[in-house]
């Protein structure tokens, strides 16, 4: 038997960073999805191969390349981990087949390592009749995310495990943002590749340099996510463009916005975007733009003669998914 799971991409709508230090953030699912495929080995290793043009087993004696470079390792570790995690929180030992094929560009701030992280836990939970909550679903690729962010949030891992809008705040319960009208947006991708964990440890170090000052600046961050969940359930479309704005700025502040992105976020206001700002960690990755509604292909032109690759994405309310395919 085979199991596959699928779990959504995610855009940080506010509140990035200043989430990892306690305060609120708004998220949205949107639909480029990640298919994990796994079933049982006939040996005791786990193999994995991915569209990312990587392969490898991992066996009790060490890791084994299979396809890729000296990075391969690196790259699949995380899904081990995730798929461990299940095996260890079930008391099972047996060998994996997994497969990963990714709509969800890495690296770039929309939420692929969790996504693919959530959809290996549920298809080996699902592989192995685990019958598991969301709950569960969301909390056990922790580990996993851990390996990749340094100091992760959770937020990833919830988005992808629940879908639609949510605040989500560590350790408090999620709440599910019921939007009165679509949110039109345009993501565009500068194309630079970054790791979450640098940029998450460069925000610590420079919350280690100016304690008093960063506060100030998180606090106001959770003050922009709470306004967004506001803004959101009555449609009020121009405000949350200003919210945006206003958290760019103090991402910004924080030190994770770069060149490339301003001039992606510059060119998406100068092409009447209601708001614009970075998405995710930062540091190169995605910006995303709220379109007043229409006004979508004038705003991707704009992000692409500002040299950005733009992306269309919509909401999506599904969250990870299971079935079996043989
Ligand atoms: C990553 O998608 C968002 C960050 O806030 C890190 C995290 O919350 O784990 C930068």
């Amino acid at each position: 038997m085979s199991v596959t799971a699928s779990a959504p991409a995610k855009v940080i709508l506010t509140g990035e960073h200043f989430v990892v230090y306690g305060e609120p953030a708004v998220v949205m699912a949107i639909n480029r999805m990640v298919y994990v495929s796994v079933e049982e080995a006939s040996d005791s290793a786990i193999t994995i191969s991915s569209t990312l043009g990587v392969a490898g087993s991992f066996k009790p004696a060490g890791f084994v390349p299979l396809v890729g470079d000296l990075k391969t390792e690196k790259i699949l570790n995380p899904i081990y981990i995730a798929a461990k995690s299940v095996l260890s929180f079930l008391g099972k030992r047996c060998g994996l087949n997994i497969k990963v094929d990714s709509k969800i560009p890495s690296s770039v701030g929309l939420g692929s390592s969790g996504a693919i992280a959530v959809a290996t836990v549920a298809a080996v939970g699902a592989l192995l009749k685990a019958d598991f909550s969301r709950e569960e679903i969301a909390g056990l690729p922790y580990e996993a995310e851990k390996y990749v962010h340094v100091k992760p949030s959770g937020i990833d891992q919830m988005i992808c495990t629940y879908g639609g809008v949510i605040k989500f705040s560590k350790d408090k319960e999620i709440s599910r943002l019921l939007t009165k009208v679509d949110i039109p947006l345009v993501i565009g991708n500068t194309g630079m590749q970054r790791t979450t964990g640098n940029l998450v440890s460069a925000v610590k170090a420079k919350h280690d340099a100016y304690p008093i000052l960063m506060e100030q600046i998180i606090k106001s961050g959770g003050c922009v996510s709470n306004e967004a969940a506001e803004v959101l359930q009555n449609g009020d479309l121009d405000r949350l463009g200003d919210l945006m704005n206003i958290n760019h700025g103090l991402l910004s502040a924080i030190g994770v916005s770069t060149e490339s992105l301003d001039r992606l976020v510059n060119a998406a206001r100068n092409a009447h975007a209601l708001g614009a700002k970075l998405t995710g960690a930062g540091g190169g990755g995605c910006m995303i733009a709220l379109s007043p509604p229409g006004n979508e292909d004038v705003i991707a032109s704009a992000i692409d003669k500002a040299g950005g690759m733009p992306l269309k994405a919509k909401q999506t309310n599904d969250g990870v998914k299971t079935w079996v395919t043989k």
